[in-house]
């Protein structure tokens, strides 16, 4: 394998919604390919134990707090990224949330809330981030969609349309930003366990049926992500772009 292909050493990455859950797994496997990392949440004290564990393994991690809703303190975290850290080289757009009710009953500021976090908060924090990558002609971002971006499934159409939007948005990113040398993939994950999935995994019924339905019979678990997450941040990705990574255990490919 030519030397250092996968490599991120010196890179500089943030990762949105990582105080938790896939975004703290792909922090810390980003970390552990040589990453300086910076998480990101909402929740300060999420935030504050989440980088305390990766810097226990040696990585150099910090936090900074913010909501991918408000583009001024987006705005200001990055800012202060940049000044005290550098560029950002790696962004990871992977804050999200679910909320499930049929659509007919389903709330309008819910509706709102899920868009504005799941679908608004990656234009939000990369157009934030993508000036200095513009600036320094290169970088790779990482949007974190959904096998919901293909299928939909029974209470959670508006998830279901706002990880279709990520699926298209990297898309258009990956046109928009390509000239600048900007590499921008989407990774869709299937069920992954960990904390938002919690009640699904611990449905007897839905655990079956979901384990029944994956090719790869089991449900995945949040270190499966980091391999591709590594190579769509690395230079063995640089001319990847605009592409949606299914990492599902083969789910979407058949019925
Ligand atoms: N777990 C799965 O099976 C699965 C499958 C496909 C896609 N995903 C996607 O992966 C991402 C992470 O999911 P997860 O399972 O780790 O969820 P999680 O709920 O365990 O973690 C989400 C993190 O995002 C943070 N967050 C929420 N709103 C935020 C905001 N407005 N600003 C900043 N941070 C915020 C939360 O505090 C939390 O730490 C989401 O985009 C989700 O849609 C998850």
């Amino acid at each position: 394998m030519p030397k250092g292909l996968f490599d991120l050493t010196g890179k500089r990455a943030l990762i949105t919604g990582s105080g938790r859950g896939l975004g703290y797994t792909l922090a810390r496997g980003l970390g552990r390919a040589g990453a300086v990392v910076v998480l990101n949440d909402i929740d300060a004290s999420l935030l504050r134990k989440a980088v305390a564990a990766l810097r226990r393994e040696g990585i150099d991690a910090s936090g900074t707090v913010f909501d991918v809703r408000d583009a001024g303190a987006i705005a200001k975290g990055i800012r202060a990224i940049e000044k005290k850290q550098g560029g950002i080289d790696i962004l990871v757009n992977n804050a999200g949330i679910q909320i499930r009710a049929s659509l007919e009953e389903f709330d309008e500021e819910a509706w709102r809330r899920l868009i504005d976090i799941n679908l608004t908060g990656v234009f939000l924090v990369s157009k934030a981030v993508v000036k200095g990558m513009i600036t320094r002609k290169s970088g790779k971002i990482i949007n974190i969609g959904s096998v919901q971006c293909e299928l939909a499934r029974p209470t959670i159409a508006p998830y279901t349309a706002a990880k279709g939007g990520v699926k298209n948005l990297t898309r258009g990113m990956a046109t928009d930003w390509g000239k600048y040398n900007i590499q921008v993939n989407s990774i869709a994950p299937g069920y992954l366990k960990t904390e938002m999935t919690q009640a699904l995994y611990d449905d007897p019924k839905f655990n079956a049926w979901l384990c029944g339905r994956t090719p790869a019979n089991r449900w995945g678990d949040p270190e499966d992500l980091v391999g591709a997450a590594v190579f769509l941040s690395s230079r063995a990705s640089n001319y990847v772009s605009g592409q949606i990574v299914f990492v599902d255990g083969g789910l979407t490919s058949c019925v």
